[in-house]
């Protein structure tokens, strides 16, 4: 049976959106409620216990909006709360995490692998926890790259002077793939290509998760009939609406078309 209701995607910000485009390419036929916690941003420096109480506000607002799915695009709330999310709510809850471990694993040429992500991301050795004994695993956080995405800043000098201190360890182990372990990061890719070098397969954890997405809705029945006419996206941010919407009309592109962006109250 076709079910009509939206997919809920969640994230501090704008990075989330990379996750949505993936599953838009995916999935055109299927509707997106997506809230950015533009207000609160950014999470990766908080204390693991708030960034959960933030997580849980805005997982009890989609599924009080009805989605029949929540996917986590945010690697911090995701080693906050996730098995939280998916205890309190009873629609299928996915993650990006294992999907970016497996397309890495699966990258690899000389099984070092390394993953850059935010403060609460790393500290809590997630990555190292999904990898397990497959690989070696390299880590570093990237404390200052949240904040230049969703500036809107992902070119400028400063911020390749982040870069290069932030990935030189990671070059120096000898990594050949790049887990992009924060979903603004993606964002960010032009210029980690370069301060890797050609050699270095980046990994953006947003295509591996689409593809969960899509296995799900067919195993649990939850996919919209692909002759229902065109879907219907929400976007919400707790923030200020205008500079959320000129964000995301750039990392979105044109074809997801008027974003008409609110405020939410979580
Ligand atoms: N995009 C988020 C992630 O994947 C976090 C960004 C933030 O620090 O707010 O970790």
């Amino acid at each position: 049976m076709a079910d009509d209701r939206p997919i809920g995607v969640f994230d501090s910000g704008v990075g989330g959106l990379t996750v949505v485009r993936a599953i838009v390419d995916l999935l055109p036929s299927e509707a997106i409620l997506y809230v950015g916690d533009s207000a609160r941003f950014p999470y990766g420096p908080k204390p693991v216990e708030e960034i959960r109480r933030y997580a849980l506000e805005i997982a009890a607002y989609l599924v009080r909006r009805g989605v029949k799915l929540l996917v986590v695009a945010c690697n911090s709330i995701e080693v906050s709360a996730i098995g939280d999310i998916a205890q309190a709510h009873g629609v299928p809850v996915i993650g990006v995490i294992n999907p970016g471990v497996r397309a890495a694993l699966r990258a690899t040429r000389n099984g070092v692998i390394g993953v850059i992500g935010t403060q609460a991301t790393i500290a809590t050795g997630a990555y190292q926890r999904a990898v397990g004994s497959e690989a070696e695993l390299h880590t570093a956080a990237c404390p200052a790259f949240v904040e230049h995405v969703e500036r809107g800043d992902t070119t400028s000098e400063e911020l390749r002077r982040a870069a290069a201190t932030y990935l030189a360890p990671l070059k120096a182990a000898g990594v050949d793939t790049l887990i992009l372990g924060c979903t603004h990061y993606p964002l960010l890719s032009g210029l980690l290509q370069l301060e890797m070098g050609p050699g270095v397969v980046l990994v953006s954890s947003a295509e591996e998760t689409a593809k969960d997405v899509y296995a799900t809705l067919l195993r649990e029945g939850l996919a919209r009939d692909e002759d229902a006419g065109p879907p219907v996206h929400e976007f919400r941010c707790t923030g200020d609406p205008g500079r959320f919407q000129a964000l995301a009309s750039r990392f979105l592109g044109p074809e997801i078309g008027d974003l008409h962006v609110r405020r939410v109250e979580v």
